[in-house]
Protein backbone atom coordinates (compact mmCIF):
# COMPACT_ATOMS: atom_id res chain seq x y z
CA UNK A 1 0.00 0.00 0.00
CA UNK A 2 2.78 2.02 0.92
CA UNK A 3 4.72 1.69 -2.20
CA UNK A 4 1.57 2.52 -3.75
CA UNK A 5 1.00 5.73 -2.36
CA UNK A 6 4.33 6.83 -3.02
CA UNK A 7 5.00 5.90 -6.86
CA UNK A 8 1.49 8.39 -7.09
CA UNK A 9 2.84 11.20 -4.95
CA UNK A 10 5.85 11.06 -6.94
CA UNK A 11 3.81 10.89 -10.19
CA UNK A 12 1.30 13.64 -8.99
CA UNK A 13 4.99 15.95 -7.92
CA UNK A 14 6.58 14.94 -10.76
CA UNK A 15 3.58 16.84 -12.88
CA UNK A 16 3.75 19.42 -11.08
CA UNK A 17 7.70 20.18 -12.25
CA UNK A 18 9.27 18.91 -9.72
CA UNK A 19 12.10 16.23 -9.64
CA UNK A 20 13.65 12.69 -7.77
CA UNK A 21 16.90 13.32 -6.56
CA UNK A 22 19.24 10.68 -4.25
CA UNK A 23 20.08 12.46 -1.13
CA UNK A 24 18.14 14.22 1.13
CA UNK A 25 21.32 16.76 1.57
CA UNK A 26 20.31 17.68 -1.94
CA UNK A 27 16.48 18.20 -1.62
CA UNK A 28 14.64 21.08 -1.50
CA UNK A 29 11.55 18.93 -0.51
CA UNK A 30 11.81 15.13 1.63
CA UNK A 31 8.88 13.50 2.52
CA UNK A 32 8.48 10.48 4.60
CA UNK A 33 5.59 7.69 3.36
CA UNK A 34 5.66 6.25 6.97
CA UNK A 35 3.86 3.11 8.39
CA UNK A 36 2.00 2.90 12.37
CA UNK A 37 1.95 -1.30 11.92
CA UNK A 38 4.63 -1.70 14.52
CA UNK A 39 6.43 0.60 16.92
CA UNK A 40 9.59 0.10 14.97
CA UNK A 41 8.55 1.40 12.12
CA UNK A 42 7.61 4.69 13.55
CA UNK A 43 10.89 4.69 15.43
CA UNK A 44 13.01 4.34 12.58
CA UNK A 45 11.13 7.75 10.80
CA UNK A 46 11.67 9.56 14.16
CA UNK A 47 15.36 8.88 13.94
CA UNK A 48 15.07 10.07 9.73
CA UNK A 49 13.68 13.11 11.43
CA UNK A 50 16.74 13.67 13.83
CA UNK A 51 18.64 13.63 10.98
CA UNK A 52 16.47 16.28 8.81
CA UNK A 53 16.61 18.19 11.94
CA UNK A 54 20.11 18.22 11.92
CA UNK A 55 20.41 19.56 8.11
CA UNK A 56 17.85 22.08 8.61
CA UNK A 57 20.19 24.08 11.08
CA UNK A 58 22.37 24.78 8.20
CA UNK A 59 19.20 24.65 5.33
CA UNK A 60 15.91 26.19 6.94
CA UNK A 61 14.44 25.99 3.68
CA UNK A 62 14.67 22.94 3.42
CA UNK A 63 10.76 21.70 3.63
CA UNK A 64 9.98 18.60 5.51
CA UNK A 65 6.69 16.14 4.97
CA UNK A 66 5.59 12.95 6.95
CA UNK A 67 2.64 11.55 4.94
CA UNK A 68 0.72 8.09 5.47
CA UNK A 69 -0.62 6.34 8.79
CA UNK A 70 1.72 7.71 10.97
CA UNK A 71 0.73 11.36 10.00
CA UNK A 72 -2.95 10.25 10.43
CA UNK A 73 -2.15 8.59 13.79
CA UNK A 74 0.11 11.76 15.72
CA UNK A 75 -1.92 14.61 13.61
CA UNK A 76 -0.49 17.77 15.56
CA UNK A 77 1.43 15.55 17.77
CA UNK A 78 4.10 15.36 14.74
CA UNK A 79 3.97 18.92 13.75
CA UNK A 80 5.46 19.60 16.97
CA UNK A 81 8.78 17.76 15.71
CA UNK A 82 11.17 20.88 14.47
CA UNK A 83 11.97 19.15 11.47
CA UNK A 84 8.40 18.72 10.00
CA UNK A 85 6.39 21.16 7.70
CA UNK A 86 3.83 19.09 6.70
CA UNK A 87 1.40 15.92 8.24
CA UNK A 88 -0.59 14.37 5.34
CA UNK A 89 -2.39 11.41 6.23
CA UNK A 90 -3.01 8.60 3.54
CA UNK A 91 -6.85 9.70 2.81
CA UNK A 92 -4.96 13.31 2.53
CA UNK A 93 -2.50 12.44 -0.29
CA UNK A 94 -4.05 14.35 -3.07
CA UNK A 95 -3.56 17.67 -1.64
CA UNK A 96 0.23 16.93 -1.69
CA UNK A 97 1.29 19.36 -4.62
CA UNK A 98 -0.70 21.84 -2.86
CA UNK A 99 0.46 21.41 0.71
CA UNK A 100 4.04 20.99 -0.51
CA UNK A 101 3.39 24.68 -2.66
CA UNK A 102 1.92 26.06 -0.03
CA UNK A 103 5.24 25.16 2.30
CA UNK A 104 8.01 26.09 0.49
CA UNK A 105 6.35 29.30 -0.06
CA UNK A 106 5.36 30.77 3.56
CA UNK A 107 7.73 28.01 5.45
CA UNK A 108 4.18 27.82 7.72
CA UNK A 109 3.40 24.26 8.77
CA UNK A 110 0.62 22.42 7.52
CA UNK A 111 -1.74 19.19 9.18
CA UNK A 112 -3.73 17.31 7.00
CA UNK A 113 -5.67 14.29 8.15
CA UNK A 114 -8.94 12.98 8.57
CA UNK A 115 -10.88 13.52 11.82
CA UNK A 116 -12.97 10.71 13.16
CA UNK A 117 -11.37 8.47 10.03
CA UNK A 118 -14.15 5.77 10.69
CA UNK A 119 -16.44 7.66 9.81
CA UNK A 120 -15.52 9.28 7.13
CA UNK A 121 -17.67 8.99 3.46
CA UNK A 122 -15.52 6.23 2.50
CA UNK A 123 -16.34 6.41 -1.22
CA UNK A 124 -13.25 9.23 -1.51
CA UNK A 125 -13.95 10.86 -4.96
CA UNK A 126 -10.68 12.84 -4.27
CA UNK A 127 -8.94 9.75 -3.97
CA UNK A 128 -10.34 7.76 -6.57
CA UNK A 129 -9.69 11.04 -8.85
CA UNK A 130 -5.60 10.78 -7.87
CA UNK A 131 -5.24 7.22 -8.05
CA UNK A 132 -6.61 7.09 -11.77
CA UNK A 133 -4.76 10.05 -13.01
CA UNK A 134 -1.16 9.96 -10.94
CA UNK A 135 -1.36 5.94 -11.54
CA UNK A 136 1.81 5.12 -14.21
CA UNK A 137 4.95 2.29 -14.49
CA UNK A 138 7.24 3.14 -11.57
CA UNK A 139 10.61 3.34 -13.06
CA UNK A 140 12.14 2.03 -9.90
CA UNK A 141 10.75 -1.63 -10.36
CA UNK A 142 10.42 -1.58 -14.26
CA UNK A 143 6.99 -3.08 -15.70
CA UNK A 144 5.71 -3.54 -12.46
CA UNK A 145 2.47 -1.86 -10.68
CA UNK A 146 0.13 -1.79 -8.04
CA UNK A 147 -3.80 -1.24 -8.47
CA UNK A 148 -5.49 -0.88 -5.14
CA UNK A 149 -8.96 -2.87 -5.40
CA UNK A 150 -10.19 -1.96 -1.51
CA UNK A 151 -8.97 1.02 1.11
CA UNK A 152 -9.46 0.37 4.82
CA UNK A 153 -10.17 -2.45 6.61
CA UNK A 154 -13.13 -3.19 8.87
CA UNK A 155 -11.73 -6.47 10.32
CA UNK A 156 -10.41 -5.10 13.70
CA UNK A 157 -8.12 -7.52 14.49
CA UNK A 158 -7.10 -6.46 18.50
CA UNK A 159 -3.69 -5.86 17.64
CA UNK A 160 -3.68 -3.70 14.38
CA UNK A 161 -3.80 -0.11 13.91
CA UNK A 162 -5.01 -0.39 10.28
CA UNK A 163 -8.44 0.24 11.06
CA UNK A 164 -7.53 3.36 12.53
CA UNK A 165 -5.63 4.99 10.00
CA UNK A 166 -6.35 3.83 6.82
CA UNK A 167 -10.36 4.25 7.52
CA UNK A 168 -13.60 2.11 6.59
CA UNK A 169 -13.39 -0.91 4.06
CA UNK A 170 -14.41 0.03 0.49
CA UNK A 171 -14.27 -1.78 -2.75
CA UNK A 172 -13.31 0.33 -5.79
CA UNK A 173 -15.24 -0.24 -8.85
CA UNK A 174 -14.18 -2.78 -11.40
CA UNK A 175 -14.40 -0.31 -14.18
CA UNK A 176 -11.92 2.17 -12.60
CA UNK A 177 -9.74 -0.82 -11.33
CA UNK A 178 -9.84 -2.13 -15.08
CA UNK A 179 -9.25 1.28 -16.37
CA UNK A 180 -6.14 1.23 -14.60
CA UNK A 181 -4.70 -1.54 -15.23
CA UNK A 182 -5.92 -1.05 -19.09
CA UNK A 183 -3.44 2.53 -18.62
CA UNK A 184 -0.71 0.51 -16.91
CA UNK A 185 -0.79 -1.93 -19.42
CA UNK A 186 0.07 1.05 -21.96
CA UNK A 187 2.82 2.01 -20.49
CA UNK A 188 4.62 -1.00 -20.63
CA UNK A 189 3.72 -2.92 -17.30
CA UNK A 190 3.63 -6.51 -17.25
CA UNK A 191 2.87 -7.32 -13.71
CA UNK A 192 0.07 -6.21 -11.87
CA UNK A 193 -0.39 -6.54 -8.57
CA UNK A 194 -3.89 -6.02 -7.14
CA UNK A 195 -4.09 -4.85 -3.36
CA UNK A 196 -6.05 -4.96 -0.53
CA UNK A 197 -6.03 -5.17 3.34
CA UNK A 198 -8.53 -8.32 2.70
CA UNK A 199 -8.12 -8.97 -0.92
CA UNK A 200 -10.44 -11.79 -0.97
CA UNK A 201 -13.24 -10.06 1.11
CA UNK A 202 -13.34 -7.89 -2.62
CA UNK A 203 -17.01 -7.24 -3.09
CA UNK A 204 -18.76 -4.99 -5.42
CA UNK A 205 -22.32 -4.68 -6.48
CA UNK A 206 -23.76 -3.08 -9.47
CA UNK A 207 -27.24 -4.00 -10.04
CA UNK A 208 -28.04 -7.38 -10.22
CA UNK A 209 -23.90 -8.82 -10.10
CA UNK A 210 -21.88 -8.76 -7.45
CA UNK A 211 -17.96 -8.06 -8.38
CA UNK A 212 -15.83 -10.71 -6.02
CA UNK A 213 -11.79 -10.88 -6.54
CA UNK A 214 -12.01 -13.79 -9.11
CA UNK A 215 -13.85 -11.75 -11.43
CA UNK A 216 -11.39 -8.91 -11.37
CA UNK A 217 -8.62 -11.48 -12.08
CA UNK A 218 -10.51 -12.68 -14.70
CA UNK A 219 -10.96 -9.19 -15.82
CA UNK A 220 -7.06 -7.90 -15.84
CA UNK A 221 -6.67 -11.92 -17.37
CA UNK A 222 -7.90 -10.34 -20.67
CA UNK A 223 -5.83 -7.43 -20.88
CA UNK A 224 -3.18 -7.37 -23.75
CA UNK A 225 0.40 -6.74 -22.46
CA UNK A 226 -0.06 -8.20 -18.72
CA UNK A 227 1.40 -10.97 -18.53
CA UNK A 228 1.08 -11.69 -14.54
CA UNK A 229 -1.56 -11.09 -12.24
CA UNK A 230 -1.06 -11.07 -8.28
CA UNK A 231 -2.93 -9.97 -5.43
CA UNK A 232 -1.93 -9.77 -1.52
CA UNK A 233 -3.23 -9.75 0.86
CA UNK A 234 -5.85 -12.75 1.63
CA UNK A 235 -7.30 -13.21 5.02
CA UNK A 236 -8.19 -16.81 5.85
CA UNK A 237 -12.24 -16.78 5.74
CA UNK A 238 -14.41 -18.85 3.52
CA UNK A 239 -15.11 -15.74 1.51
CA UNK A 240 -14.96 -16.34 -2.29
CA UNK A 241 -11.90 -18.39 -0.72
CA UNK A 242 -12.40 -21.39 -3.48
CA UNK A 243 -13.36 -18.77 -6.39
CA UNK A 244 -10.88 -17.35 -5.95
CA UNK A 245 -7.99 -20.29 -6.57
CA UNK A 246 -10.71 -21.70 -9.21
CA UNK A 247 -9.15 -18.67 -11.09
CA UNK A 248 -5.64 -19.22 -10.05
CA UNK A 249 -5.85 -22.60 -11.73
CA UNK A 250 -7.65 -21.58 -14.79
CA UNK A 251 -6.35 -18.23 -15.79
CA UNK A 252 -2.69 -18.72 -17.29
CA UNK A 253 -1.81 -15.43 -16.27
CA UNK A 254 -2.81 -15.56 -12.15
CA UNK A 255 0.65 -16.53 -10.29
CA UNK A 256 0.07 -19.46 -8.32
CA UNK A 257 1.14 -17.99 -4.89
CA UNK A 258 -0.75 -17.11 -1.73
CA UNK A 259 -0.01 -14.60 1.08
CA UNK A 260 -2.10 -15.84 3.90
CA UNK A 261 -1.49 -14.73 7.03
CA UNK A 262 -1.96 -17.14 10.16
CA UNK A 263 -0.47 -15.13 13.14
CA UNK A 264 -0.77 -17.52 15.23
CA UNK A 265 -1.05 -21.73 15.34
CA UNK A 266 -3.58 -21.72 18.77
CA UNK A 267 -6.89 -21.13 18.80
CA UNK A 268 -6.80 -19.23 22.60
CA UNK A 269 -4.59 -16.71 20.73
CA UNK A 270 -5.96 -16.60 17.87
CA UNK A 271 -9.55 -15.61 19.61
CA UNK A 272 -8.26 -12.88 21.66
CA UNK A 273 -6.60 -11.71 18.54
CA UNK A 274 -10.66 -11.60 16.63
CA UNK A 275 -9.32 -13.59 13.84
CA UNK A 276 -12.42 -15.39 13.45
CA UNK A 277 -11.28 -18.66 12.37
CA UNK A 278 -9.46 -21.97 14.27
CA UNK A 279 -6.02 -23.67 13.28
CA UNK A 280 -8.19 -26.42 12.03
CA UNK A 281 -9.95 -23.94 9.76
CA UNK A 282 -6.83 -22.51 8.74
CA UNK A 283 -4.99 -25.79 7.75
CA UNK A 284 -8.50 -26.98 5.56
CA UNK A 285 -8.20 -23.75 3.72
CA UNK A 286 -4.24 -24.58 2.72
CA UNK A 287 -5.12 -28.33 2.09
CA UNK A 288 -8.30 -26.62 -0.66
CA UNK A 289 -5.72 -23.98 -1.78
CA UNK A 290 -3.26 -27.20 -2.64
CA UNK A 291 -6.11 -28.85 -4.37
CA UNK A 292 -7.05 -26.57 -6.50
CA UNK A 293 -4.06 -25.60 -7.32
CA UNK A 294 -1.29 -27.78 -7.40
CA UNK A 295 2.27 -26.58 -6.59
CA UNK A 296 0.98 -23.51 -5.40
CA UNK A 297 3.19 -21.20 -3.48
CA UNK A 298 1.95 -20.16 0.54
CA UNK A 299 3.48 -18.28 2.73
CA UNK A 300 2.34 -16.52 6.06
CA UNK A 301 2.48 -14.05 8.66
CA UNK A 302 3.02 -14.85 12.45
CA UNK A 303 2.84 -12.55 15.29
CA UNK A 304 4.94 -14.08 18.41
CA UNK A 305 4.62 -12.55 21.85
CA UNK A 306 1.27 -11.51 22.19
CA UNK A 307 -0.39 -11.08 25.18
CA UNK A 308 -0.94 -14.21 26.93
CA UNK A 309 0.70 -16.15 24.72
CA UNK A 310 2.19 -19.13 26.82
CA UNK A 311 4.86 -21.44 25.91
CA UNK A 312 2.51 -24.21 25.26
CA UNK A 313 0.36 -21.36 22.81
CA UNK A 314 3.76 -21.00 21.33
CA UNK A 315 4.46 -24.94 20.48
CA UNK A 316 1.20 -24.76 18.79
CA UNK A 317 2.43 -22.02 16.35
CA UNK A 318 5.67 -23.85 15.47
CA UNK A 319 3.60 -27.05 14.93
CA UNK A 320 1.23 -24.96 12.16
CA UNK A 321 4.26 -23.67 10.58
CA UNK A 322 5.77 -27.38 10.05
CA UNK A 323 2.27 -28.67 8.89
CA UNK A 324 1.37 -25.45 6.60
CA UNK A 325 5.20 -25.92 4.69
CA UNK A 326 4.97 -22.05 3.87
CA UNK A 327 7.64 -20.94 1.09
CA UNK A 328 8.48 -18.52 3.25
CA UNK A 329 7.26 -16.71 6.35
CA UNK A 330 7.03 -12.79 7.93
CA UNK A 331 7.49 -13.39 11.72
CA UNK A 332 7.02 -10.36 13.91
CA UNK A 333 7.20 -9.81 17.72
CA UNK A 334 4.13 -8.22 19.04
CA UNK A 335 3.98 -4.76 19.27
CA UNK A 336 1.30 -2.38 21.40
CA UNK A 337 -0.26 0.16 19.14
CA UNK A 338 -1.79 2.60 20.84
CA UNK A 339 -5.84 2.63 20.33
CA UNK A 340 -6.42 -0.95 19.43
CA UNK A 341 -8.30 -3.12 21.58
CA UNK A 342 -5.55 -5.51 22.42
CA UNK A 343 -3.35 -2.64 23.99
CA UNK A 344 -6.73 -0.93 25.93
CA UNK A 345 -7.40 -4.62 27.21
CA UNK A 346 -4.42 -6.69 27.39
CA UNK A 347 -1.14 -6.86 29.15
CA UNK A 348 1.32 -7.06 27.20
CA UNK A 349 3.01 -9.41 29.14
CA UNK A 350 5.55 -11.69 26.98
CA UNK A 351 8.98 -10.59 27.96
CA UNK A 352 10.76 -8.69 25.17
CA UNK A 353 13.45 -11.39 25.73
CA UNK A 354 11.00 -14.12 25.37
CA UNK A 355 9.52 -12.45 22.05
CA UNK A 356 12.91 -12.18 20.64
CA UNK A 357 13.63 -16.02 20.91
CA UNK A 358 10.34 -17.16 19.79
CA UNK A 359 10.89 -14.88 16.57
CA UNK A 360 14.00 -16.82 16.52
CA UNK A 361 12.95 -20.40 17.29
CA UNK A 362 10.45 -19.83 14.68
CA UNK A 363 12.48 -18.22 12.17
CA UNK A 364 14.60 -21.59 12.39
CA UNK A 365 11.63 -24.05 11.84
CA UNK A 366 10.97 -21.98 8.43
CA UNK A 367 14.17 -22.11 7.18
CA UNK A 368 14.44 -25.66 7.39
CA UNK A 369 11.19 -26.07 5.35
CA UNK A 370 11.76 -23.50 2.85
CA UNK A 371 15.39 -24.96 2.21
CA UNK A 372 13.98 -28.22 1.58
CA UNK A 373 11.87 -26.49 -1.11
CA UNK A 374 13.99 -24.13 -2.49
CA UNK A 375 16.28 -27.32 -3.29
CA UNK A 376 13.83 -28.94 -5.55
CA UNK A 377 14.68 -26.15 -8.23
CA UNK A 378 18.13 -27.16 -8.07
CA UNK A 379 19.19 -27.77 -11.69
CA UNK A 380 15.59 -26.96 -12.74
CA UNK A 381 14.97 -23.74 -15.44
CA UNK A 382 12.35 -21.20 -14.36
CA UNK A 383 11.17 -18.25 -15.93
CA UNK A 384 11.76 -14.84 -14.08
CA UNK A 385 10.66 -11.37 -14.08
CA UNK A 386 13.69 -9.17 -13.45
CA UNK A 387 13.52 -6.82 -10.99
CA UNK A 388 16.62 -5.37 -11.84
CA UNK A 389 20.62 -4.76 -10.02
CA UNK A 390 20.48 -7.04 -6.80
CA UNK A 391 21.10 -4.70 -3.77
CA UNK A 392 24.02 -6.85 -1.86
CA UNK A 393 26.19 -8.86 -4.05
CA UNK A 394 25.72 -12.68 -3.59
CA UNK A 395 27.60 -14.21 -6.27
CA UNK A 396 31.75 -14.30 -6.75
CA UNK A 397 31.79 -12.87 -10.50
CA UNK A 398 35.12 -13.65 -12.01
CA UNK A 399 37.57 -10.93 -12.49
CA UNK A 400 37.39 -9.26 -15.67
CA UNK A 401 33.75 -10.08 -16.02
CA UNK A 402 31.63 -7.27 -16.70
CA UNK A 403 28.40 -8.91 -15.50
CA UNK A 404 26.10 -7.87 -13.43
CA UNK A 405 24.23 -9.72 -10.73
CA UNK A 406 20.09 -9.17 -11.80
CA UNK A 407 17.71 -9.88 -9.26
CA UNK A 408 14.10 -11.30 -10.26
CA UNK A 409 10.98 -13.53 -8.91
CA UNK A 410 9.09 -16.14 -10.54
CA UNK A 411 5.69 -16.71 -11.01
CA UNK A 412 5.19 -18.51 -7.67
CA UNK A 413 7.19 -15.39 -5.57
CA UNK A 414 10.81 -16.98 -5.59
CA UNK A 415 14.17 -14.85 -5.46
CA UNK A 416 16.05 -15.46 -8.22
CA UNK A 417 19.86 -13.94 -8.52
CA UNK A 418 21.96 -14.41 -11.53
CA UNK A 419 24.48 -13.10 -13.86
CA UNK A 420 23.22 -10.75 -16.65
CA UNK A 421 23.23 -7.17 -18.35
CA UNK A 422 20.80 -4.47 -16.80
CA UNK A 423 18.72 -3.80 -19.81
CA UNK A 424 17.05 -7.39 -18.95
CA UNK A 425 15.15 -5.30 -16.10
CA UNK A 426 11.52 -5.62 -16.54
CA UNK A 427 11.67 -8.43 -18.54
CA UNK A 428 10.86 -11.98 -18.48
CA UNK A 429 13.70 -14.26 -18.74
CA UNK A 430 15.09 -18.21 -18.08
CA UNK A 431 17.25 -19.15 -15.57
CA UNK A 432 18.96 -22.29 -15.04
CA UNK A 433 19.62 -23.22 -10.68
CA UNK A 434 22.68 -23.85 -9.81
CA UNK A 435 22.24 -23.73 -6.54
CA UNK A 436 19.86 -23.01 -3.54
CA UNK A 437 19.62 -21.40 -0.14
CA UNK A 438 16.20 -21.26 2.22
CA UNK A 439 15.45 -17.77 1.01
CA UNK A 440 17.25 -17.62 -2.62
CA UNK A 441 17.49 -19.54 -5.83
CA UNK A 442 21.33 -18.97 -7.92
CA UNK A 443 21.57 -19.19 -11.45
CA UNK A 444 22.46 -18.74 -15.08
CA UNK A 445 20.56 -17.31 -17.80
CA UNK A 446 19.50 -19.97 -20.38
N1 LIG B 1 2.59 -6.10 16.25
C1 LIG B 1 3.31 -6.97 15.51
N2 LIG B 1 2.99 -7.31 14.26
C2 LIG B 1 1.89 -6.78 13.73
N3 LIG B 1 1.31 -6.95 12.52
C3 LIG B 1 0.22 -6.16 12.46
N4 LIG B 1 0.06 -5.49 13.62
C4 LIG B 1 1.08 -5.86 14.43
C5 LIG B 1 1.46 -5.53 15.75
N5 LIG B 1 0.75 -4.69 16.49
C6 LIG B 1 1.82 -7.86 11.51
C7 LIG B 1 0.81 -8.93 11.11
C8 LIG B 1 0.38 -8.47 9.74
C9 LIG B 1 1.63 -7.80 9.23
C10 LIG B 1 1.43 -6.84 8.10
O1 LIG B 1 2.14 -7.12 10.35
O2 LIG B 1 1.44 -10.18 11.04
O3 LIG B 1 -0.02 -9.55 8.90
FE1 LIG C 1 -5.16 -5.38 10.34
FE2 LIG C 1 -6.64 -7.57 10.66
FE3 LIG C 1 -7.39 -5.69 8.89
FE4 LIG C 1 -5.24 -7.22 8.37
S1 LIG C 1 -7.38 -7.96 8.56
S2 LIG C 1 -5.39 -4.97 8.14
S3 LIG C 1 -4.38 -7.52 10.42
S4 LIG C 1 -7.29 -5.45 11.11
Amino acid sequence: MNKLDTALVTAALKDAGFGLTNSAEEADVVLINTCSVRQHAEEKVFSHLGHLKHIKESRPELVVGVIGCMAQRLGAELLEHEAVDIACGPAQIPQITKLVKKALKTKEKSLAVTREIRKTNPKNDALEKFESLYSRADKRIPNQAFVRVMRGCNNFCTYCIVPFVRGPEVSRRPADIIEQVKKLAGDGVKQITLLGQRVNAYKYKNGDKTYCLADLLSMAGEVDGVEWIRFVTSYPSEEFFDEILQAMANLPKVCNYLHLPAQSGSDKILKAMNRNYTTGQYLNLLDRARAIVPGIAIAGDFIVGFPGETEEDFQATVELVKKAKYKNCFIFKYSPRPGTTANKRLNDNVPQEVKKNRNIELLAVQEKISDELSKKFQDKTVIVLVEGLSKKPHLNTKEGENQLQLVGRTASDWIVVFNGQENLAGRFTKVKITKTTPLTLFGELC
